[in-house]
């Protein structure tokens, strides 16, 4: 064996993820990017104060490896204030490299050789590899456009003795749907009497448009068997800041953290720090955000109107969907990686498609991702250099 050359890939189908390619393209090329899921327009100035106060104020070495205690503390009275459950800090919560690293941490502490691991198609990129490499089987049922719907029938039918863990993302991205109390019932009847946990990837828990988030956290059942994931990137829009955390029995806080130790260890301390002033100051900051991204959202759909897109409007996260495949002609025909590509390249638009986000894509999909998360002037942009291209293209 040749090495490093020959040396066997551990995940030989994993190449560079769709977001970090369209971005990379976008900058290239010049293109209004909304396609990758992250804010382009400043954060709370009293925020970045935040930083300065806490570099200033000596948080400046390795912070506890479950987290800073005063940080933990104002995240419990935060979950406490938005309707959630009493959360001990201390056997309960802990800080993570952002939601992503709670979500493996988990998946390692519970996944092993020989189990198996249910996800929904589309689903988030990072579940499925963490599953195989905990060497785990990851089990992945599709959802049908364009209601995205959990068929838990079809759950049903794929439980064996070897299922250990379903991982749910409510709001799920990227279908934009969000999940109802009766899902929540149906996965509860379903892991009854099963061994088997539930990872609850929530991290858009305040991104949602007019409706409540229903939380495993808050779930008579669930809430003893479940990992539920969340990020203070997604709610304070800070993406690059790499902060999340992760709520869960003391048992099973207690196996995440074991994996978490030997991993991140721990997180960086200014930042947890900064964001504990923050939520100590400004309790009720996280209360705007469903206000803003309603706004953002509108704004993207009705600049868009004129488009011939079908945009059916999000429910949550930061995105919206858009099914081309009422535009005539040759665009319309397109597959959504081809539609995707077209954009960038004669529209100088960055956009995600959808049929990545499945491990066997659904023949004829024609759907593809916009993030709203993105200042007016990006949206505005966008929206009419889509329009003018479909506008100019359908029909030919
Ligand atoms: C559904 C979902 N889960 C988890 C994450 C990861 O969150 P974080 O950036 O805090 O690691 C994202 C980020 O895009 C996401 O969309």
């Amino acid at each position: 064996m040749k090495f490093p050359e020959d040396f066997p890939s551990k995940l030989p189908d994993v190449g560079t993820t769709i977001f970090t390619v369209m971005s990379r393209r976008a900058a290239e090329q010049g293109a209004v990017n909304v396609g990758q899921g992250f804010p382009d327009y400043p954060i709370d100035p009293r925020l970045a104060a935040c930083v300065t106060d806490a570099v200033a104020a000596g948080f400046n070495q390795y912070a506890p490896m479950e987290g800073s205690v005063a940080l933990r503390a104002a995240i419990a009275t935060k979950i406490a204030a938005a309707g959630g459950r009493s959360v001990d800090p201390e056997t309960e919560l802990t800080v993570s490299c952002g939601g992503t690293e709670s979500i493996y941490s988990a998946i390692q502490a519970v996944v092993g050789a020989g189990h198996e691991a249910i996800v929904f198609d589309p689903a988030y990129d990072a579940y499925d590899p963490a599953i195989r490499l905990a060497g785990g089987r990851c089990i992945h049922i599709p959802l049908e456009a364009p209601r995205f719907r959990i068929d838990w029938d079809r759950v049903r039918t794929v439980l064996s003795e070897r299922t250990r863990l379903i991982v749910i993302n409510n709001p799920h991205n990227p279908a934009c749907t969000v999940a109802s109390a009766a899902d929540l019932d149906e996965l509860a009847g379903i892991v009854r009497d099963r061994p088997i946990a539930v990872i609850a990837d929530e991290v858009y828990e305040h991104v949602q448009y007019g409706r409540a988030h229903q939380s495993v956290m808050n779930h008579p059942e669930l809430r003893h068997r479940s990992f539920a994931v969340y990020s203070f990137g997604k709610t304070l829009h800070i993406t690059g800041w790499r902060v999340g955390y992760c709520v869960a029995p003391p048992t099973l806080t207690r196996e995440l953290r074991k994996v978490h130790q030997f991993n991140a260890f721990s997180i960086a301390a200014p930042l947890q720090a900064a964001i504990c002033f923050y939520l100590q100051r400004h309790p009720d900051a996280w209360r705007e955000v469903a206000t803003f991204f309603t706004a953002k959202r509108d704004l993207l759909l009705s600049k868009l109107s004129r488009s011939g897109l079908a945009l059916p409007p999000a429910e949550g996260t930061y995105f919206q969907l858009a099914d081309y495949s009422a535009l005539g002609g040759e665009l319309g025909r397109c597959n959504d990686v081809e539609f995707t590509e077209r954009l960038i390249n004669e529209a100088g638009v960055a956009v995600i498609p959808l049929s990545p986000f499945y491990r066997e894509p659904p023949a004829g999909m024609r759907i593809v991702r916009l993030c709203v998360a993105k200042r007016d002037e990006t949206l505005i942009e966008a929206a009419a250099r889509i329009s003018a291209y479909t506008n100019q293209r359908a029909g030919t």
